[in-house]
């Protein structure tokens, strides 16, 4: 038996701007579990090849990256997560705009799923695991106690994003987030390893007309009838 069938795991899975990140911070914090934030891992691929001078479209090379990733997340006391690659703190610059389509791009790659799934299970310690992604329910942790799946319209995720960057002084065209948001999506969708879609079980939720509060009540009504909380 996988030991991760030993711990309490809720998956969240779903596309950009589908608010996952904020939802499951909160939950995390809520319930006193751990967070695995699964597209860090792929950006901080992107970001390591980046540094070694690999171009993303050299697969084999960005494998070996994706195997030796030499990572830490470290939780500071006001339990904001600090993100270190090779002894730099990258925490801001993986998620530059560049790194997220070049994520999107490396995770399309079967050999770099496959070298960062072990990784991701490694997660699953007590008291439990919010798990944040595209594939936690379908793939990295199919036996997990509750899944939910968010989306919302791709006009919607684009305007969220637009508010979350005007909102840090950084400037942005709508037009052009949207255009990303769609691409990402279609790779996203459309890959033949762990496309992103919602486990057969998954709670479904369009959030497009919910806020963070509504959603969190939705997911936390749904751990108390599965007895998690
Ligand atoms: O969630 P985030 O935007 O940080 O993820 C960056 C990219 O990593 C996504 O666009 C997606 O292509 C990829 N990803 C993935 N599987 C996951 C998490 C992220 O393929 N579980």
């Amino acid at each position: 038996m996988p030991t991760t069938e030993l711990v309490s795991i809720i998956t969240v899975d779903g596309p950009s701007g589908s608010g996952k990140g904020t939802i499951c911070r909160r939950l995390a914090q809520q319930m006193g579990w751990h967070l695995l934030d699964s597209g860090a891992l792929y950006r901080l691929t992107a970001l390591a090849a980046h540094h070694h001078g690999i171009s993303t479209e050299d697969e084999e090379s960005i494998k070996v990256v994706a195997a030796h990733l030499d990572v830490q997340f470290l939780t500071d006391h006001t339990n904001d997560i600090k993100i270190v690659l090779e002894g730099e703190e990258v925490t801001d610059a993986i998620r530059a705009e560049k790194i997220g389509t070049d994520a999107s791009v490396v995770a399309s790659m079967p050999g770099v799923r496959q070298a960062l799934l072990q990784r991701q299970r490694d997660f699953a310690v007590k008291p439990g695991l919010i798990a944040d992604g595209r594939d936690m329910g379908t793939v990295v942790f199919p036996e997990a106690r509750l899944k939910v799946y968010l989306d919302a319209s791709a006009e919607e995720r684009a305007t969220r994003r637009y508010k979350q960057l005007i909102s840090k002084g950084v400037s942005a065209s709508l037009e052009d987030i949207l255009a990303d948001i769609k691409s990402r999506d279609e790779r996203d969708m459309n890959r033949t390893v762990s496309p992103l879609k919602p486990a057969p079980e998954a709670v479904i939720l369009d959030t497009t007309q919910m806020t963070i509060e509504e959603v969190l009540e939705v997911v936390l009504d749904e751990a108390k009838h599965k007895g998690l909380r």
